[in-house]
């Protein structure tokens, strides 16, 4: 009977005004969905918890074709409720700082979703300089920083909780410009995070969350909260999660850095990849980032203020540079 619901609703949403697709026009344009990586020939970009993600060419224009995963019974239905949700709100969404939605598709063995391409890939990659790619400037995560809390602030101006900030949804254009993606594909998801999710899932997951998210509340402070682990990785370039480290979880190296007894201290912590960083920019925004992991979610600064403290540090980079 549910899933009845559900199919009438999937089925009520491709007649809304979007750009739909038709399954076989994806199948075309990204070589059958090919799983070879795009280094072997393939179109792969890469795989999360919702499905994989090929890259095709639209009109010579690149996009990112994210095929939805197929499960059990159960879980399909809520990846349906998923995928409606997704449209919906991405239908309603727009911000230079959100990654652009082109389209989608329905009628095929899986949903999926269109994306503008973005040519820089991920935070997490460009941070671990995955295949070879050149590390970030601190200029540079600056500008990442506050593009995504630019995108961030208008999601929550707009009464909508990410719910699944992290790294590998930050992706970057062609000019480093911040996109925050996969807004809208993680209402659904708490219970699968807790069932059928793999388990490097949870703790990657895991590795994000608030201490009430992890109790299933979930609020604009648990955005803020999980943006202070992906600022703690811009300023290390770490892994949030590492098993072969010593804490695991990044979001714990704070009580070290802040322990006078430990011997870590701020600058031991910044990645050693990037050179053009000031002290006063990267205390501020160490601080930040420990605010925004706050333990309760009423001392953690809303997202409009954490803005504000990174236009500042940008501004300051901005008059070192005319210096
Ligand atoms: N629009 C895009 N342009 C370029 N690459 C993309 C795009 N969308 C996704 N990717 C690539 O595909 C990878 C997998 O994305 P996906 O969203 O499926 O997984 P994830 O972000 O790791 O986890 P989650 O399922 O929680 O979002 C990303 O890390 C990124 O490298
Ligand atoms: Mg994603």
């Amino acid at each position: 009977m549910r899933g009845k619901v559900v199919k009438r609703m999937v089925l009520t949403n491709c007649q809304i005004d979007f750009s739909s697709f038709l399954y076989s026009e994806l199948v075309e344009i990204t070589g059958n969905f090919d799983d070879r990586p795009m280094s072997d020939g393939g179109s792969r970009l890469g795989e999360g918890g919702f499905g994989t993600v090929y890259k095709g060419l639209l009109n010579d224009k690149p996009v990112a074709v994210k095929k939805l995963n197929q499960m059990d019974d159960i879980a399909s239905d809520e990846l349906q409720v998923q995928f409606y949700q997704e449209i919906r709100t991405l239908k309603a969404l727009k911000h230079e700082n959100l990654v652009d939605m082109v389209g989608f598709s329905c009628d095929g063995q899986h949903p999926c979703l269109v994306y503008a391409f973005m040519a820089n890939g991920s935070l997490l990659d460009r941070l671990a300089c995955w295949e070879d790619s050149p590390p970030l400037s601190w200029r540079q995560r600056c500008l990442i920083a506050e593009g995504t809390a630019r995108g961030l602030e208008y999601l929550h101006c707009n009464h909508h909780v990410h719910r699944d900030v992290k790294s590998a949804n930050i992706l970057l254009d062609e000019k480093f410009v911040a996109k925050i993606s996969d807004f809208g594909l993680t209402r659904a998801s708490a219970k699968r995070t807790s069932t059928t999710m793999m388990t490097e899932r949870i703790v990657g997951t895991r590795a994000y969350m608030a201490p009430e998210a992890l109790r299933g509340e979930i609020t604009p402070k648990s955005d803020v909260f999980s943006f202070g682990v992906v600022l703690l990785e811009i300023l290390s370039g770490l892994p949030p999660a590492s098993e072969n480290r010593e804490p695991q979880f990044l979001m714990e190296v704070r009580y070290d850095i802040d322990d006078e007894d430990e011997e870590l201290t701020l600058e031991d912590f910044l990645d050693k990849k990037m050179k053009d960083w000031e002290l006063s920019q990267v205390e501020t925004t160490y601080s930040l980032a420990c605010n925004c992991l706050h333990d309760r979610k009423n001392r953690r600064p809303v997202i409009k203020q954490v803005l504000s403290e990174l236009k500042g540090v940008v501004k300051s980079i901005s008059l070192d540079f005319q210096l």
